[in-house]
């Protein structure tokens, strides 16, 4: 695998001190963009090469790309905090980047190496580092790497040229009401993703998968979609874009990897932080009839949603055909909100980052 070095182009025109503080103030979520991102071109023969660092811009697309019809894309999800040394790092991106790679081998497209994945996100940060916000409040820099099939032509195969980039935005909560507890609307009509899918792959796909169902939850009143398995139709997979945990007291349980959950890279850091708490921590399977009935009966005391964009989100009322629970009084839980705080913690550089999760710029 070849390891392109980032040649960096800044631009001269940058957002002004005043425009930034101003979005810095109120970034929403996906909302606005830094002023530069990283484009590196593949191409079969010659491998990965034209690493750059330019302003951010729109990309020319020929209409015949093949990302525009066959969805040959993929992208990740992690962030940038700032610390209460003024410096900057980011959290566990290599693993984003061994998922890039599984994501990438699921959709037959080139693996980009770790070290360039990293670096890439790094020299974004490091040339937009006036865009990461300021310690101590929930916002962070969301950084986007993602590759598209760049081969022009309508031919149904993989391409023979991808373009990687990252692209980074400011990031406040993702729902508009903080950690205030969302709805879910548990969905028996369709499904996410099914058995040697690729709902394990984090790719647009999935995404678009999703909206005819997340459009109904919100038909519904609910701000998530929640999916069970395609097979039995009874198993709690994840929600649209986010992994879901059930707290039984001093327990807490996640779906197990089934290889149509996205394997979340928070889900993953939670296991360790919970059982670095003193609480158990476990994969298993949770059914939505377990669910409605460990409810009833008070045994679950806590739903929580986690994932980068979301952090860890409490669920509160939670609807599906023919029922309808709050958990927890539809307060935000006790457990959910100390996990919540750690993990936070250790993500801002004010406790001790005992894993090394942890990247230093
Ligand atoms: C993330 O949490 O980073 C996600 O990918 C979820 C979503 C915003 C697509």
């Amino acid at each position: 695998m070849t390891t392109p070095t980032i040649e960096l182009k800044p631009s001269a025109s940058l957002t002004s001190a005043a425009e930034r503080q101003a979005i810095l103030a109120n970034p929403g979520f996906g909302r606005h963009f830094t002023d530069h991102m990283v484009t590196i071109k593949w191409t079969e023969g010659r491998g990965w090469h034209d690493g750059q660092l330019v302003p951010y811009a729109p990309i020319p697309l020929d209409p015949a790309t093949n990302v525009l019809h066959y969805a040959q894309e993929i992208f990740e999800g992690l962030k940038a905090y700032r610390r209460p040394d003024g410096s900057v790092a980011t959290f566990r991106p290599d693993q984003n980047a061994k998922r890039f790679q599984r994501s990438a081998r699921r959709l037959a497209m080139p693996e980009l190496p770790v070290e360039t994945f990293i670096a890439a996100c790094d020299a974004l940060v490091a040339q937009d580092k006036d865009w990461v916000p300021a310690h101590g409040g929930e916002e962070s820099l969301y950084l986007r790497p993602f590759m598209i099939a760049t081969e022009v032509g309508l031919g149904v195969k993989p391409a023979n040229e991808y373009l990687f980039l990252v692209i980074a935005s400011p990031a406040g909560a993702y729902f508009p009401g903080g950690v205030k507890p969302v709805s879910i609307w548990v969905s028996e009509d369709h499904v996410r993703a099914v058995p040697g899918g690729m709902g394990d792959a984090k790719t647009g796909g999935n995404y678009a998968a999703s909206l005819l169902a997340q459009a109904e939850a919100a038909a519904q009143g609910c701000a998530q979609v929640c999916y069970l398995d395609a097979v039995e139709r009874k198993w709690v997979e994840e929600l649209g874009g986010m992994n879901l945990y059930f707290v039984y007291g001093d327990k807490i349980v996640t779906p197990s990897l089934t290889g149509s959950i996205l394997e979340g890279v928070t889900r993953d850091s939670l296991l360790a932080v919970a059982r670095d708490l003193g609480y158990e921590a476990a994969e298993g399977r949770v059914s939505v009839d377990q669910w409605q009935q460990d409810s009833a009966d008070g045994t679950l005391t806590e739903v929580f949603a986690c994932g980068t964009a979301a952090v860890i989100t409490p669920v509160g009322t939670v609807k599906r055909t023919g029922g309808e629970w709050q958990q927890s009084g539809g307060e935000p839980g006790e457990v959910t909100l100390r996990l919540r705080q750690a993990l936070l913690d250790i993500q801002r550089g004010t406790a001790e980052d005992k894993h090394g999760w942890m990247h230093r710029l």
